[in-house]
């Protein structure tokens, strides 16, 4: 991996990846892209692994997508390059992903984090979708996630203005779950992790995927996905755990299976 660093027990349980791209604020080119997805799909099948925090540095999670590399591309490069594939195995996995922002997380940044479950933020963070004044668009969800994040209004003007917001804007829109002081966002961002790497990661997996399916179908499809899973965490040993635990009074010890 030549532009991410991967931990996989940076926490008992809980894996790391941080982009490691600094000198260029973490732009995202096609190669840093890759790995990201490799080495969520590599977690995803490491059974030692419960829960991902995926990071940047304290000065930037990621300033968007490389504009060197796609200068000079026309649309069928683009279209030839598919960038976007990668993007959407990113967005399959299975296994709770925390994003851990500092700094600038704009454009392409500020879609990667939304692509994960939950943001953890500094006081420093900034989220922006800054395209429309390199005269393009978002095009990772920029218009899709963020609008359901922080409403229509405030997508609006920060698509059309490209003028970010602040962490505690953020936090009042609903884009992050909370916001730390900058020398403690990781940490803080463990600290989520490890309280969900405690749970059954059966339950973990089937919730995600059903907090989800509220994106992406209408109500009455979504409880009945839902409903669906629900069933299916009685076909584990960890509802038996989870269950036994409570009534035995004593704190459960899931497996995973
Ligand atoms: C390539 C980038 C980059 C980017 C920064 N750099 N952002 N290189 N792509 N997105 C490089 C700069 O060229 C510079 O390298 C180095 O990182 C440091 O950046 P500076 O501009 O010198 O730093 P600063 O003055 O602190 O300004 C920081 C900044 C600014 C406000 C974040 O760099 C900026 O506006 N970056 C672009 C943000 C942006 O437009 N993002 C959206 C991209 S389009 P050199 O070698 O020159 O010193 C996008 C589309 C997504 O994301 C579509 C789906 C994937």
């Amino acid at each position: 991996m030549e532009f991410i660093k991967v931990t996989p027990q940076a926490r008992p349980q809980v894996a790391l990846i941080e982009l490691n791209r600094p000198k260029e604020l973490n732009a995202l080119n096609l190669q840093l892209m890759q790995e990201v997805a490799a080495a969520l799909k590599a977690l995803d099948d490491n059974d030692e692994v419960r829960v991902i925090v995926l990071t940047g540095s304290e000065r930037a999670f990621a300033a968007g997508a490389d504009i060197k590399q796609m200068a000079n591309r026309t649309a069928i490069d683009m279209l030839i390059v598919d960038q976007f594939t990668v993007w959407d195995q990113i967005r399959k996995t299975k296994k709770p992903l925390i994003a851990a922002v500092s700094g600038f997380a704009l454009g392409g940044g500020c879609e990667l984090a939304m692509t994960c479950d939950m943001i953890v933020a500094s006081e420093t963070a900034q989220f922006g979708q800054p395209e429309i004044k390199i005269g393009v668009m978002p095009g990772a969800g920029g218009t899709q996630r963020l609008t359901r994040a922080v409403g229509k209004v405030r997508a609006m003007e920060m698509v059309l203005t490209g003028q970010p917001i602040r962490a505690d804007e953020a936090l009042r829109a609903g884009l992050v779950n909370r916001v730390v002081p900058v020398g403690q966002y990781l940490e803080e961002a463990f600290r989520l992790a490890a309280s969900i790497a405690e749970m059954s990661p059966v339950a973990a997996r089937l919730a995600k995927e059903s907090v989800n399916r509220a994106f992406e179908t209408h109500l009455d499809e979504g409880l009945h996905f839902e409903r669906k899973n629900f069933y299916l965490t009685f076909a584990s040993e960890d509802q038996k755990e989870g269950m036994a635990a409570f009534v035995e009074k004593r704190k459960p010890d899931f497996k995973g299976r």
